[in-house]
């Protein structure tokens, strides 16, 4: 350890070689090496590499180079859905393509930790193929509520799904020796005023629901890194709480790897080191004043320091740059569509279907509604999705490799509107980057004279509605709604092809969910495709024909309005975004913005979010309190039909096992996930109806054939957090096994007996310095 007087007197960077190099052994000896200024450098990144100068151009930055010791810089992008750099650089012929992949949602909702392991590995190739290290990836936040921006990038409304998602897609981007980002760590549900919103939390729904998929991802992945998020946490911003990052991050869980703050967040960079956020992105000249004068004026501890150092370098030695990898500067770009391809189309949720799916082999002939089939969401937007799109398949692309003519009138039509409402929305036209959502063409609905020519010269209909929503802005409650256009097109196009004896189906091409119970059942089928890449427009075909049997599960609940889950009402459902509350960039003059920025007086879900539901999130309030939904977490069908039987049950010391038969009893080939939820006996504190333990999905099964899956966890995972004794608790009793096919569709039921209470002490962590109303869940 270099001492304080020490460091003083090496103010100026040494022009002489040092004799030693960086190795994965000598990290200590390379620390003490290292002047104060050099250190200081290490602990802050060198600016985002958006400029064409840069090595990566459009990527989110990388970490401070040494060459007299021999330490590179490590590079840094971000996902997750998309490996984000610029795809054109300047005096370069080349476009530096990166495959647009499902997004996380999307991801989740195959319900297959796997297909986010392939997904993860096919990023990870590109990552290393294109001579970056690290990707900031994946986002782990908890869908909290229905109108987060940032939804698309999280996997789920409960915490067992996101964690193992979130694993399943580190452990397959690792496996190419490159490393990941989990993010936002944690509580960052919102993005208004994201970079200064403190989420008002109590320790149980903190440590059950908020850190648990974390806590699972950190567990059973060991991320190389992890992201604080911009938000506080219980008044402290997380990159400043070493309760979060020390205490239960590293002394509770074992994280091994690198802390770095999400770009440009906190205010106090000495209180970041204190805490064991070791990097601070992308960087700031005040930041690294801030730490340089308090080692030297002693506030700030220089062992401190080092050991943030420390665990940086020990992330570089493990990169490919350190290892001077050649890497091809292309990738394989025609792999990786299919994995999009296959993997989005597991994705995709049969949400109805009366009879109409998958399309019958008289069906030739399609008229397409909806801007949204000849504009698709591959994804959303936000620094994940940086620069130009490799490709996007339309639905009519997709429709007609599929063999289908579709209809040429409507193409025409349609083809003429998204022009006019290109140059209407966009007089100068679209920004090639934008953080926020592009604005989308308005509808149209057909007069009743063309209806009935289209109703006459196809088979079938199919409307698609689009949502798309980003970083730094929330969605607003009238994007949860049908536009009045939207609900017009769809009943008018229902009324008429239903009335001639013709289906019509509804494809939604979503980031978050929508309304739906008012118009579902004027339609004969309801798909939903969250945002499943650039092969959008096959997935979705993939579906409709029947090539690929849905088996997607929603991971989240599809409310009946806006208004039916409890956070809704602690949430900036109606806030007039204003562009500013976002803080970015390098360049940016932070201090002036920060002066404009500072509220008079606090905005309740603005400057602060109250967690007043608690425990009470999706559909353990929907299902606790027999809250009628349109559509259930878990939900999915499938073109052939399924059988559950629990083959065996049991408690083996510490391990929790189900092996369930599932059967196919149908007469086409499918896969089908299990999912096991589990009620908690009386006594202990009050629980939710029922929770979500583990979850698996069977091969494809052909018609008759059977698969019997193991489903497994942890006896302490149906434990929960007692708050005054800081423990987690698992009351003795009898405790239901519930094999579903959703949250609210249990097939079979099994008892357990826990005869020993258990207690296991944590931190007395994250204190909330007010108290946080409770809602009264039954009076709602
Ligand atoms: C986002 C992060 C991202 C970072 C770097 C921030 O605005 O919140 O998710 O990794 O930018 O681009």
């Amino acid at each position: 350890m270099v001492g304080i007087g020490v460091a003083a007197l090496c103010m100026v960077t040494p022009t002489v070689q040092a004799q030693v190099k960086l190795n994965a052994n000598n990290i200590d000896e390379v620390i003490g090496e290292m002047t104060l200024e050099e250190k200081v450098h290490m602990v802050i990144g060198c600016g985002m590499s958006m400029g064409d100068g840069a090595k990566f151009p459009g990527t989110a930055g990388r970490t401070y180079d040494i060459p007299r010791l021999g330490i590179p810089s490590v590079y840094l992008a971000d996902g997750p859905h998309r490996l984000a750099m610029s795809v054109k650089r300047d005096f370069d012929s080349r476009f530096y393509y990166a495959t647009e992949f499902p997004s996380g949602t999307t991801v989740a909702a195959t319900f297959d930790p796997n297909a986010a392991y392939q997904v993860g590995a096919a990023l990870g190739e590109e990552v290393k193929d294109y001579g970056m290290d690290v990707l900031l990836a994946p986002g782990a936040n908890l869908m909290r509520n229905a109108l987060c921006g940032r939804n698309h990038e999280y996997y789920s409304e409960d915490p067992v799904v996101t964690g193992k998602m979130a694993a399943g897609y580190i452990k397959g981007v690792q496996s190419q020796g490159v490393g990941t980002c989990l993010k936002h760590f944690a509580v960052n549900n919102q993005e208004t005023n994201r970079n200064n919103n403190d989420s008002r939390v109590a320790q149980r729904p903190l440590r059950e629901l908020y850190l648990k998929g974390f806590e699972i991802a950190v567990k059973e992945s060991q991320p190389w890194s992890i992201m604080t998020s911009y938000n506080k946490v219980n008044g402290k911003y997380t990159c400043e709480d070493i309760d979060l990052t020390e205490n239960i991050l590293r002394d509770e869980w074992g994280f091994k790897g690198v802390v770095m703050s999400d770009w440009n967040a906190g205010t106090d960079a000495v209180t970041s080191m204190k805490a064991g956020n070791d990097m601070l992105q992308p960087g700031q000249e005040r930041q690294y004043k801030a730490i340089l004068e308090a080692v030297q004026n002693g506030t700030l501890d220089e062992a401190i320091l080092n050991r943030n150092v420390k665990r940086i370098l020990e992330l570089v030695v493990k990169c490919h740059t350190f290892e001077n990898y050649k890497y091809a500067n292309e990738t394989d770009l025609k792999a990786h569509a299919i994995i999009d391809r296959t993997i989005g189309a597991e994705g995709i949720v049969l949400l109805d279907n009366r009879s109409a799916l998958p399309l019958t082999a008289n069906v030739k002939t399609i008229a397409l509604y909806g801007t949204t089939s000849y504009d698709m969401v591959p994804a959303g937007m936000g620094f994940g999705s940086t620069g130009v799109g490799y490709y996007c398949v339309s639905l009519v692309e997709g429709m007609r490799n599929a063999g289908y003519t579709v209809d040429a009138d409507l193409i025409k039509k349609y083809k003429k509107h998204l022009f006019d409402e290109q140059k209407r929305l966009y007089p100068n036209g679209k920004p090639p980057f934008s953080l926020t959502p592009l604005k989308r063409a308005e509808e149209f609905v057909p007069t009743s004279d063309e209806l009935s020519a289209q109703v006459k010269n196809n088979d079938v209909a199919i409307i698609t509605l689009g949502r798309t929503s980003g970083e730094a802005s929330d969605r607003r409650v009238e994007e949860f709604y049908l536009k009045e256009n939207e609900s017009a097109l769809i009943k008018q196009v229902a009324e008429a092809y239903r009335a001639a004896g013709k289906k019509v189906i509804v494809i939604l091409n979503i980031c978050s969910p929508v309304e739906t119970a008012s118009w579902k059942n004027m339609v004969d089928a309801v798909i939903c495709a969250f945002q499943p890449g650039q092969e959008v427009g096959n997935c979705v075909a993939d579906v409709l024909t029947g090539k690929v049997n849905p088996s997607g599960h929603l991971p989240m609940t599809f409310a009946i309005k806006y208004g039916d889950a409890p956070s809704d009402s602690n949430f900036p459902y109606d806030y007039e975004f204003k562009m500013p509350s976002f803080a970015m960039g390098s360049g940016m003059n932070f201090e002036s913005q920060e002066k404009e920025e500072k509220p008079k007086e606090a905005v309740r879900n603005v400057d602060f979010t109250d967690y007043e539901e608690g425990i009470y999130v999706g559909y353990r309030y929907f299902e606790t309190f027999d809250k009628e939904v349109s559509y259930p977490f878990g939900h999915g069908l499938s073109y052939t039909t399924f059988s559950f039987e629990i083959v065996s049950s049991d408690i083996n010391g510490d391990n929790c096992e189900m092996k369930v038969a599932v059967k196919n009893t149908g007469n086409c080939a499918g896969k089908e996930s299990v999912q096991v939820y589990v009620k908690a006996p009386a006594g202990g504190l009050e629980k939710p109806a029922k929770e979500l333990k583990a979850f698996a999905k069977t091969k494809l099964l052909q018609p008759g054939e059977s698969e019997v899956v193991t489903l497994s966890w942890k006896l302490m995972d149906m434990a929960s957090l007692n708050e005054k004794s800081s423990s987690w608790e698992l009351p003795k009793g009898t405790y239901q096994w519930m094999v579903g096919a959703s949250s609210a569709d249990v097939r079979c039921t099994v008892t357990q007996k826990v005869s020993k209470a258990q207690k296991v002490k944590v931190h007395n962590a994250m204190i909330p310095p007010y108290k946080i109303a409770q809602h009264d869940m039954v009076k709602r």
